[in-house]
């Protein structure tokens, strides 16, 4: 894919057009497979020779949309909304609609309909394709044609984007996909019907991929699946996560292994046996939880009880005494009542999670919830999720506190965006921390003495 002198030809042709190296600016939304799939994109456009930008007023300007919550539909809607006028001045102007949010029944046609000025409309299933559908609406633009590309296949085939060049946003970290799909059918989840079946790639092409990244400077990853724990079901020859974390920790040259998300259901023994083993395996994991209410566990599809949840979080710290919970836990579920928030958050000062997604239920049609009867309005769900998140912020606060005057090992990722001389970083518990030092640190792993927390983050002090 490389070097393809097709796509080069007709970017040199587009600049000749508009007078300049044309930019490109890929905006993303929703999850880390999402963050992926943009570096992906970016690769592609990269490799064909446009110059990256973060500015939204850019001659190639791709959305790549979430659409787990309504909310993030709206966003994309209001964003595409406000990019007419300036298309309007600007008609050479590529605009390109990609992800989750195509995939469901009907969006191509609303945006075809609603917003006839976007240009290029493809899904998740053939992401790979994008060289192709680039050189599609590259040569239509160049011949003057108005009639936008709109691509969107409703299944999964057997391609995927493994192979696409990918700029990555960092330089010492990356994100890896290790499986694509999810066969959980959590009742309110859209993500089965816009990502499809589970499919895991191959051990050996994980590990060339991560062994490239090594070599490339690259000290931590972070694999990326729905549901990570079920990763190799769909092979010929059976791998568990468990295998496939342990050679990774073993064969490759990597300071951080994370990997995101675990089900509770799938979460094996033999895991959290080699999480305790391997100093490269973060002391962090992500294990949404969504409710503490049997009840509402079994109206989502969990396949899990809380009592399970706490034998789970007892064994996890039974053996990484030290390791950090975070969790996501969703409120205003279909036929949810006051006890089952209590519930929720019992579990959650019984459990103290390090941290917490929370998020208010979005009706998602097509889920088997959008259907069920007792949907909560929104009004009861909004006072239920601040007292939710008030129990998190009490967790995650006494949680943050107890690394205050220990020295932790913090990859440094960034300057500090609000303090001159500062820098920011993570532990592997995945907190941010902030401390003064030179830039010349980024991208590497360095002491730092605790010295104050502020509930969520830490103030430190290098050592
Ligand atoms: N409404 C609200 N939150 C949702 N999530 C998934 N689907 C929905 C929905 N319909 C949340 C879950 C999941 C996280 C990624 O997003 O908590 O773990
Ligand atoms: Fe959605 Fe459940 Fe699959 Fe997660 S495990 S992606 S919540 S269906």
């Amino acid at each position: 894919m490389i070097g393809d002198n097709q796509l080069h030809k007709l970017t040199d042709l587009f600049a000749g057009m508009i007078g300049h190296r044309p930019t490109a600016c890929v905006v993303t939304f929703g999850c880390q497979m999402n963050a992926r799939d943009s570096e992906k994109l970016r690769g592609v456009l990269d490799d064909a020779g446009f110059k990256l930008t973060d500015n939204e007023k850019a001659d190639f300007v791709i959305y790549n949309t979430c659409t787990v919550r309504e909310n993030a539909n709206t966003r994309v809607y209001g964003r595409l909304g406000q990019l007419k006028n300036y298309k309007k001045k600007n008609p050479h102007m590529i605009l390109a609609v990609c992800g989750c949010m195509i995939q469901e029944p009907g969006a191509a046609q609303i945006i075809r309909k609603k917003l006839p000025f976007v240009d290029l409309v493809f899904g998740t299933f053939n992401l790979y394709e994008f060289p192709a559908l680039m050189k599609e609406v590259l040569g239509k633009k160049l011949a003057g044609q108005e009639e936008p590309v709109i691509d969107v296949w409703e299944k999964e085939s057997s391609g995927e984007a493994d192979s696409l060049p990918s700029k990555r946003t960092y330089a010492f970290k990356a994100g890896v996909n290790i499986m694509y799909g999810c066969n959980n059918f959590c009742s309110y989840c859209i993500v089965p019907y816009v990502r499809g079946r589970e499919r895991s790639r191959n051990k050996q092409d994980i590990l060339n991929e991560i062994n490239r990244l090594t070599q490339d400077g690259v000290r931590e990853v972070m694999l990326l699946g729905q549901n990570v724990n079920s990763y190799g079901k769909t092979l010929d020859e059976k791998v568990s996560f468990a295998e496939l974390l342990e050679s990774i920790a073993v064969e490759c040259d990597l300071n951080r292994i994370r990997f995101m998300t675990s089900h509770p259901k799938d979460l094996s023994d033999e895991l959290i046996d080699v999480m305790s083993r391997y100093d490269s395996i973060c002391n962090h994991l992500h294990l949404p939880v969504q409710s503490g209410s049997n009840k509402i566990l079994q109206r989502m599809n969990r396949h899990y009880t809380r009592e399970a949840y706490f034998e789970l979080v007892e064994k996890l710290r039974g053996a990484i005494p030290d390791i950090s919970l975070t969790t996501d836990i969703m409120v205003g579920f279909p036929g949810e009542s006051r006890e089952d928030i209590e519930d929720t958050i019992d579990l959650i000062r019984q459990v103290g999670f390090d941290n917490a997604f929370t998020f208010i239920y979005s009706k998602r049609t097509g889920t088997p919830a959008a259907s069920m009867p007792d949907q909560i309005d929104p009004q009861t769900a909004s006072g239920w999720f601040d007292q939710v998140l008030e129990a998190v912020h009490e967790t995650a606060a006494a949680r943050c506190a107890r690394f205050t005057g220990t020295d932790q090992a913090v990859l440094v990722e960034d300057r500090n965006r609000h303090r001159g001389g500062w820098l920011t970083g993570r532990t592997q518990h995945n907190l941010l921390v902030h401390f003064e030092g030179p830039a010349d640190l980024i991208g590497t792993c360095v002491p730092v003495e605790i010295t104050e927390s502020k509930g969520f983050y830490l103030i430190g002090r290098r050592v």
